[in-house]
């Protein structure tokens, strides 16, 4: 079966779905994504993830390129198509398409956006889990908006391709005071010695992950005590549990930092638990 993409108003095979080379995405990262986890063939928390959508739009002056009901339509419609029970969805608005010029284009020059769906592979994404991953530290050398989730990406892939290359799966941002940010594509926390559970506030510095403001419940539902506050990498290594969360990966536990085990260097009991807690209180649409 081949893969179906949505693009600009068309259902099109992957393979010759195709953007314009003037597009603003393509010539500048001028554009904004979200990524929903799929579930049971179901959207996770798919209002949330449209109104950040909305959000991010709104910092960078793009307008909304259809009604956020018509743009679920599309988004059910990509994972139907591509027949998807447990993937992911991608959603990417563009300026989209004008002559060169970094300046804003003409005023009703039409965003581009490109829906896409896959399958993930949950078995094994299960056993990822059930082993725990690797993280390490690099500097975080990103721009101060990193709240809106733009498509300019370069920081994030460098520190993933570093994390690869020195036999991990994520790199945890550190800013300039020695404090961790968060990952290259995840939000990050740590399980104190005596328990309580810390994650940096999202006021700045972060991205508002939909999968932190949802684990956030999950943690107030399971009686744990929460410290919004920023943590040192040396705090982490000290720590008793690490874990990251993203829609792709909900909670993920981290069992090493920067080559130094976390806690007994196993999962640790409350990442665990908020894995197996957390779709009891995400939305399905
Ligand atoms: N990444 N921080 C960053 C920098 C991210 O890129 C992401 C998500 C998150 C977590 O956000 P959420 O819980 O809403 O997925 C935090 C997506 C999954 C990606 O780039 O593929």
């Amino acid at each position: 079966m081949s893969r179906i993409a949505y693009v600009n108003g068309r259902y099109l095979p992957a393979r010759s779905a195709t953007v314009h080379i003037e597009d603003r995405g393509y010539q500048f990262s001028d554009g904004v994504y979200e990524v929903c986890e799929v579930r049971g063939g179901a959207i996770v928390d798919q209002q949330r993830h449209m109104a950040r959508l909305e959000r991010s739009l709104a910092e960078l002056r793009i307008r909304m390129p259809m009604s956020a009901g018509a743009l679920a339509v599309v988004m059910r419609e990509c994972v139907r198509r591509n027949r998807v029970r447990e993937g992911i969805i991608y959603l990417q608005i563009t300026r989209g398409v004008a002559r060169r010029d970094h300046a804003f284009p003409p005023a009703g020059t039409a965003p581009s956006v490109v829906v896409t769906a896959r399958t993930l592979d949950f078995a094994g994404n299960e056993r990822t889990a059930a082993e725990g991953i690797a993280v390490v530290t690099v500097p975080d050398n990103r721009w101060e908006r990193v709240d809106i989730k733009s498509i300019s990406l370069l920081p994030n892939v460098l520190a993933k391709q570093a994390a690869r290359e020195q036999g991990a799966k994520e790199a945890w941002f550190v800013d300039r005071d020695g404090h961790v940010t968060e990952g290259s594509s995840s939000n990050a926390w740590i399980v104190t010695k005596d328990g309580k559970v810390v994650t940096r506030p999202a006021d700045r510095g972060i991205l508002r992950g939909i999968t932190r403001t949802v684990l956030l419940d999950v943690i107030k539902a399971q009686g744990l005590e929460l410290e919004e506050r920023a943590f040192t990498a040396e705090e982490a290594y000290g720590a008793r549990e690490a874990f990251v969360t993203s829609a792709s990966q909900i909670v993920m536990p981290v069992v090493r930092i920067d080559d130094r085990p976390v806690g007994n260097g196993a999962p640790g009991l409350v990442a665990t638990t908020l894995r197996a807690e957390f779709h009891r209180h995400a939305e399905l649409s």
